[in-house]
This record gives structure tokens, sequence and C-alpha cells, in this order.
């Protein structure tokens, strides 16, 4: 008999998970980019922060953090596990969030990315998100360096009653 494997699920992450979203942050982010699991606790001490997840079984496949300011949800931060990348994790755990957020009188994405994350760029615009403006030399680089952030936002589709 085969075992089937574990389905993918969306679920909430808390502050015992804090060293689990920092190691995967770290495989995501260059050095001095990716935040530690301190960083994570303290934004998850924030009423407004909070944390969910793809996953399959143990594994977490993608994860966003979150920050709700009344109808607009920032995501602080967003990444895919190395083994799970473009295989559609990031762009179903956003649509999958989407019905509790609208729900909860949410009806905007919002975010900020810097300029010279390609990648990260060409996900949100391929997801729909807009590009709103830009903040001059927002991040500072290790070496010093300055980037612009790009802030971009998207609609949240509206929940059709059935
Ligand atoms: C951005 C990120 C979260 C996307 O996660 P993902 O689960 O791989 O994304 P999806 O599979 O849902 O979407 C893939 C699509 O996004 C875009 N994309 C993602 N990574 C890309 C890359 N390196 N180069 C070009 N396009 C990319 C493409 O449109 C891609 O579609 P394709 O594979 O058909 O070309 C992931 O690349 C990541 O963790 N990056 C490092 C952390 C980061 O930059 N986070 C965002 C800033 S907060």
């Amino acid at each position: 008999m085969t075992e089937s494997s574990p389905r993918e699920e969306l679920i909430s992450l808390a502050l015992a998970d804090a060293a689990r979203m920092a190691a995967l942050h770290e495989t995501a982010f260059p050095s001095g980019q990716a935040w530690d699991a301190r960083q994570f606790e303290n934004l998850l001490n924030q009423e407004s922060v909070s944390a969910r997840a793809l996953s399959r079984g143990n594994d977490i496949l993608s994860f966003v953090l979150l920050q709700i300011a009344v109808d607009e949800a920032e995501i602080l931060t967003l990444a895919t596990a190395l083994s799970a990348r473009r295989r559609g994790c990031a762009a179903r755990l956003l649509l999958g969030l989407e019905p509790q957020l609208v729900e909860s009188g949410v009806t905007r994405w919002l975010l900020d990315v810097a300029e010279d994350n390609a990648g990260a760029l060409k996900f949100y615009q391929d997801n729909g998100f807009g590009i709103d403006g830009r903040r001059r030399d927002y991040y500072q680089r290790l070496e010093g360096q300055r980037v612009d952030a790009i802030l971009m936002s998207k609609p949240m589709a509206r929940q059709v009653a059935t």
C-alpha cells in the first residue's frame, strides 16, 4: 500500500515558529538582508502583524508576514523555500489568503520591494500588482550602497456571495 503525500494547507504561524521563519528567510535573502528569529518575534508581538504559510506536512513551502492597517494588508516579507520555487506556492498563498482578508474588511495588498530584486518585482507584476511609486535610497546594503524601494499595491478580488 502506498501512503499518499500530505496535502498543501494554508496555516497560521505563531511566535514559536520564529526560528523556522528566520531559517527560511536566510535562504531567501542575501547576507545582511535576512531577518533573525528575534526580529520575527518582535514583529509578531505587534497586534497588527501575523504570519501565514503554505505548508505540506511539516514543511513550510512559502510564508508571508502581514501587517493589517484598517483596510490594507501590507506584505512585510514573503519567501518561498528554495526547493519549492517557481511552482506557484507564493501565488497560491497570497490568493488563498484573500477570502479571509476580504471577509475582515481588507481591500488592498500593499508592499515595497527593492529595485534590484528582479525576481520579486517580476513575481508581483505577474500577479497583478501595480507600481505606485518609489522611495529613493530606502534600503542600505552591507557595502553601504543604497537601493530604491518600489511601492506596489493590488486591489483584492471582491468575494461573490454564493
Ligand atoms: C519572490 C518569491 C517569494 C516568489 O515565490 P515562488 O513561490 O517561487 O513564486 P511563484 O511560483 O508563485 O511565482 C513564480 C513567478 O514569479 C516570477 N518569478 C519568481 N522568481 C523569479 C525570478 N527569479 N526571475 C524571474 N521571475 C521570477 C515569475 O513570473 C514566475 O513565473 P514563471 O516561473 O512561470 O516564470 C521567491 O522567489 C522568493 O522567496 N524570493 C526571495 C525573497 C524575496 O525576494 N521576497 C519578496 C520580497 S518581500
